[in-house]
């Protein structure tokens, strides 16, 4: 079976969750706030908030951003379902903008065609690993007075041109679920550079509390925390944080190794012309959560992905059309984005994970071409 991916975790993570549940001290504590600091060292953010997944980070980051009811975040719906519905979490409306063909990443020219009075964020997505156009979302996001709160869930090590990801948006949110470029089981982390706002996700990821357990602990008083409004427990556990400090050591190795597989694929199927293999800008770096292919006029792509799975090589849809699924094609109906709606009729994802083979991966291209008709 050759699976989607595979977390390239090890005995060092073993132990190091072991330490943590040895050390009695097992929920938000200062192996979380070792990982938070690591992360925003790495991305070059002022601050780093970690949450119990994504989805939470997402929700959180819009509170932070003074989302409300009423308010309209402008996100692409080819996306994983995720990230609408934190923007339904936070009791806005998601308006769905189109994407770029090449990048499958929100196209700036469909956000700024989709401002309204009452828009107050964009939210694009850095989708299976490759950053939007951030630059070109953040200058639009100025010249109308909106937050970005950048969905970064698979692109912790992405990189933009001058900019690395993390570093960038008014907020960005990473993932840390197995199929992201590290992981901690589930989690998730949300980098800033507002001081205040960094402040207020801590106290709101934690049931509102003004004080940490950790802080009231290290106090060494009877100090007690009040509760000024209302928050949410989006805590991420100690064991978890242990785990990340070890895995963020290996980011850049588990990078480089996705790197080249992906330009070995791309080798590979050099000169096919049934396939479309991932564009990546001059100067974007990729982190590969998977490789994405188009098929061009080829056999239909579940067959394809049915073959492939008849011989144990997993595959998945090249993500959704979230404006497709059941849940909003019922509240937002009509809605047109023929260039999402493409994407994910003709992408499918291949297995993409650091310890794969070169074998695994011939074996990989060879069913696939096979498949293809
Ligand atoms: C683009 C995107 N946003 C959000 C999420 C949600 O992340 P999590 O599972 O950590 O909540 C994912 C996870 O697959 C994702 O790919």
């Amino acid at each position: 079976m050759i699976p989607i991916t595979k977390p390239f975790v090890g005995q060092e993570e073993a132990d190091a969750a072991a330490h943590a549940v040895l050390s009695g001290w097992l929920s938000q504590g200062q192996r979380v706030q070792e990982f938070e600091e690591r992360v925003a060292r790495y991305t070059g953010a002022r601050h780093a908030i970690a949450t119990s997944n994504c989805t939470t980070a997402l929700h959180l980051a819009l509170v932070a951003a003074g989302i409300a009811p009423g308010d309209e975040v402008i996100c692409p719906s080819f996306s994983f379902i995720a990230t609408a519905n934190a923007v339904i979490h936070a009791g806005a409306t998601p308006v769905f903008a189109d994407i770029d063909p090449r990048t499958y990443n929100i196209d700036p020219a469909k956000v700024e065609a989709a401002i309204t009075p009452r828009t107050k964020a964009i939210m694009p997505v850095d989708q299976i690993g490759l950053a939007a156009d951030i630059p070109a979302v953040l200058a639009i996001a100025h010249r109308h007075g909106l937050k970005v709160i950048e969905d970064a869930a698979p692109s912790l090590g992405a990189i933009a041109g001058e900019g690395r990801v993390g570093a960038m948006s008014d907020f960005t949110c990473f993932s840390f679920h197995p199929r992201k470029s590290i992981t901690t089981g589930e989690g998730g982390m949300i980098t800033t550079d507002d001081d205040a706002a960094a402040e207020r996700l801590r106290v709101i990821r934690s049931h509102g509390a003004s004080t940490s357990d950790l802080a009231r602990h290290q106090s060494g008083t009877t100090a007690i925390e009040e509760y000024r409004e209302l928050g949410w427990n989006y805590r991420m556990t100690d064991i978890q944080g242990a785990i990340g400090v070890v895995q963020l050591s290996k980011l850049e190795t588990v990078l480089a190794a996705r790197g080249r597989l992906a330009a070995r694929y791309g080798e590979l199927f050099a000169g096919d012309d049934r396939l479309e293999t991932p564009f990546v800008p001059a100067g974007y770096r990729h982190t590969y959560q998977s490789y994405c292919v188009r098929l061009r006029d080829t056999r239909p792509r579940n067959a394809i992905m049915e073959e492939l799975a008849a011989q144990g090589i997993a595959t998945r849809r090249g993500v959704m059309a979230i404006h497709l699924e059941p849940w909003y094609r019922e509240r937002f109906p009509g809605v047109s984005l023929p260039e999402t709606e493409r994407a994910t009729a003709e992408t499918l994802l291949l297995p993409l994970y650091a310890t794969m083979t070169d074998a695994e991966q011939d074996t990989v291209v060879h069913a696939f071409r096979q498949a293809l008709g």
